[in-house]
């Protein structure tokens, strides 16, 4: 976690050094109309964008979702939500710092036979994918293998975290296990349970492989440090390809392909590493790669031409994007109190006139049957109270120059959602 901190703490000194806000009053002063997100004068999300996009939805976390009206909200405005966390390496070992139980042994591709331990977390996710289920909504599953919230243990030798990193081999075979138990567990819940239908239709396989700034892969990184190369990546997709249903989507997902002359050299990294997967997709053991997922953490001054440009750069390799982690960043002017409902009337801000561009940028570059492009959109978070972009760190806010930020398209007062004007801008966006 307190890499993933300081990754961002990065991108935001990057991106924001321009920029030096005060604490903002905090998201709370709601005063607009009755209308929530399960009025009928609301339009539903899902409904107004079924027609351009397979996938429209939300990153939730298993406590929202554990709630009756949340789970209204999603059904009424999504048909796919992404977990924030409980798909995670880190909530599926659910070892939570402690060294695991050894529960098996599995003889890996490589030939290998290595000792396996036991994953604790599948009891709630399984609870994820019944309520999925219940509610007619489907999933991208994020992430199977990532350098952060991954146990320490898993990398080194006899799953102790204070042994040494384990060989390559070893950590290949590992790699291949977890992929498998993992692929595996959900494929039979969803034989058991739902008819064989899925509700995971696509899985992130790697999260953020690339550095920020120069370079084709982040050192700070255990799989780097153990392999000192890319196999990682390429063996990742190769297990991914055997274990999946061909049907469910295999993604490469990362960030910050947009934000400026020093993450140009990223961008360059990540379809590099495109083609590195692409490459392996004949080898015995094939790789597959279907789409691109762009986290998408902007702000409201990311330019939409720079948004567009990246999003055919993935598509010119014949493969699709997933908008994976969409949230727009504001500032310490930013004018909250017209974000709310009262904003139907079209005034809109510079938060909404941002989705409003970006929903566009997405409309005009969407999948069609005839040619690749975006296919799912997901925003991360459903409202500004609950955003990972105000988690505070140390007793500040950490992004965007420790502002409070008003990020995404609904605000919660007493246990109901409404739209903001950005809300009603994506609405627009489909004209
Ligand atoms: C990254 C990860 C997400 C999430 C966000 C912060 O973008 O991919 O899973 O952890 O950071 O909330």
């Amino acid at each position: 976690m307190k890499k993933l901190i300081l990754k961002y703490c990065l991108i935001t000194t990057l991106i924001f050094s321009l920029f030096s806000c005060s604490n903002g009053s905090g998201a709370g002063n709601y005063s607009g109309s009755s209308d929530d997100w399960l009025d009928d004068a609301v339009p539903s999300l899902y409904e107004t964008y079924k027609d351009y996009f397979d996938y429209v939805g939300f990153a939730v976390e298993y406590n929202e979702l554990s709630q009756t009206t949340v789970q209204k909200g999603l059904a009424k405005h999504t048909n796919h939500i992404t977990m924030g966390n409980e798909f995670k390496p880190q909530f599926i070992m659910a070892w939570w710092g402690n060294d695991p139980e050894i529960s098996g042994t599995f003889k890996a591709s490589n030939g290998i036979t290595i000792q396996t331990p036991k994953l604790k977390g599948f009891d709630t996710a399984d609870a994820i994918l019944t309520i999925c289920k219940n509610k007619g909504i489907k999933m991208r599953g994020h992430t199977l293998a990532w350098h952060s919230q991954t146990e320490d243990a898993f990398f080194c030798k006899g799953y102790k975290k204070s042994n040494a990193l384990v060989s390559s081999d070893e950590m290949d075979a590992r790699l291949e296990w977890y992929i498998k138990t993992v692929l595996e567990h959900v494929s039979k819940w969803e034989k058991d349970n739902n008819n064989g239908e899925h509700i995971i239709w696509a899985w992130d396989v790697f999260n953020e492989v690339t550095p920020d700034g120069s370079g084709l892969l982040r050192t700070n990184s255990k799989w780097y440090q153990i392999y000192k190369n890319s196999d990682f990546l390429v063996h990742a997709f190769q297990y991914a390809n055997k274990y999946a249903p061909e049907d469910v989507k295999l993604v490469y997902n990362d960030y910050g392909g947009v934000y400026g002359t020093s993450f140009q050299a990223k961008h360059s990294s990540q379809l590099d590493l495109v083609n590195l997967i692409l490459s392996h997709k004949n080898d015995d053991l094939p790789t597959r790669l279907d789409a691109m997922g762009l986290q998408s953490h902007y702000s409201v001054i990311t330019g939409k031409s720079i948004i567009e440009k990246e999003i055919q750069d993935f598509v010119s390799k014949g493969i699709d994007v997933h908008i994976t982690e969409l949230d727009i960043g504001t500032f310490d002017n930013y004018d909250h109190s017209r974000d709310l409902v009262k904003t139907q009337n079209k005034q809109y801000n510079s938060l909404a006139d941002a989705y409003k561009a970006f929903f566009k940028v997405y409309l005009q570059n969407r999948k069609t049957d005839s040619k690749h492009g975006v296919e799912s959109i997901t925003i991360w978070g459903l409202n500004d109270e609950n955003t990972w972009l105000n988690a505070p760190q140390n007793g500040q806010m950490q992004w965007l120059g420790n502002c409070a930020q008003y990020p995404l398209l609904f605000t919660k007062q007493n246990n109901n959602y409404y739209p903001k004007g950005a809300f009603f801008a994506v609405i627009d966006a489909v004209e």
